[in-house]
């Protein structure tokens, strides 16, 4: 499958994880790496990688390697991450304050702005410096500050319902964390669904096939 530019998703996939890598390396002070390097430590083809890399015009110069520092600024661009997308949590509950306390939106591109929940008794707690408040004033909350990303960490039964009314409110993309694969009629929203269990049910193929 590949994107309106062409880029296909399993491209797509790997560039978080060339992001991280090449941070690594510079947090090392390693400066520049060949594709032979950079593909012995994260367990690809040199190939693998100078494909990769060509489908967004390459960065890479023959006998030097790859520019660490520029290389990670570039994917970051790809990925969008100089950007700060409004994002709100819905559900503060035991996943939604892990995430909101936890995550580093900042560094990937999102600005956490609000959290909501529907339970009385949880309105005005604070996480991360931001107040819990009722999921009543999510209408007012979006028309004022048009968020433009929602975090779902509520139960599967109710998240189609609150992503049918993010949607009107202008919301585009969701990091979906309840149990559903939630399958939007709108072209020009995107979803990541994220499933724990799926990668723990994968662990466990590998391990049965050990
Ligand atoms: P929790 O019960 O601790 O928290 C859920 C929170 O959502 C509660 O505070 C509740 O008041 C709030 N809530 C429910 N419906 C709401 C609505 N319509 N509007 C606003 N707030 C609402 O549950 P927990 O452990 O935080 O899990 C949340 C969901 O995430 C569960 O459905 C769980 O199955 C799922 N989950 C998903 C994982 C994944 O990998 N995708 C991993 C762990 C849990």
């Amino acid at each position: 499958m590949t994107n309106a530019q062409g880029i296909s998703e399993l491209v797509i996939n790997r560039l978080p994880r060339y992001h991280r890598f090449l941070g690594e390396l510079l947090s090392e002070g390693v400066q520049r790496i060949s594709s032979r390097e950079l593909s012995e430590r994260m367990g690809l083809t040199a190939s693998q990688i100078r494909q990769d890399l060509n489908c967004f015009g390459g960065f890479g110069q023959q006998g030097y390697g790859y520019h660490i520092e520029q290389l990670r600024a570039e994917i970051g661009k790809i990925l969008g991450l100089d950007k700060q997308n409004r994002a709100i949590l819905i559900g503060a509950g035991n996943l939604g304050r892990a995430v909101a306390s936890h995550m580093a939106f900042e560094s990937k591109g999102f600005r956490l702005i609000g959290i909501f929940d529907k339970k009385e008794a949880l309105k005005g707690q604070m996480i991360k410096g931001l107040p819990i408040r009722h999921i009543d004033d999510l209408d007012d909350f979006c028309r004022e500050n048009l968020p433009s990303c929602a975090i779902l960490c509520i139960p599967k039964a109710d998240a189609a319902d609150i992503c049918n009314t993010l949607i009107g409110l202008g919301v585009k993309g969701f990091w979906n964390f309840s149990h559903c694969d939630l399958a939007v009629n709108h072209p020009n929203v995107a979803v990541e669904n994220v499933h724990l269990g799926d990668s723990l049910m994968k662990l466990s193929y590998k391990i049965t096939n050990l």
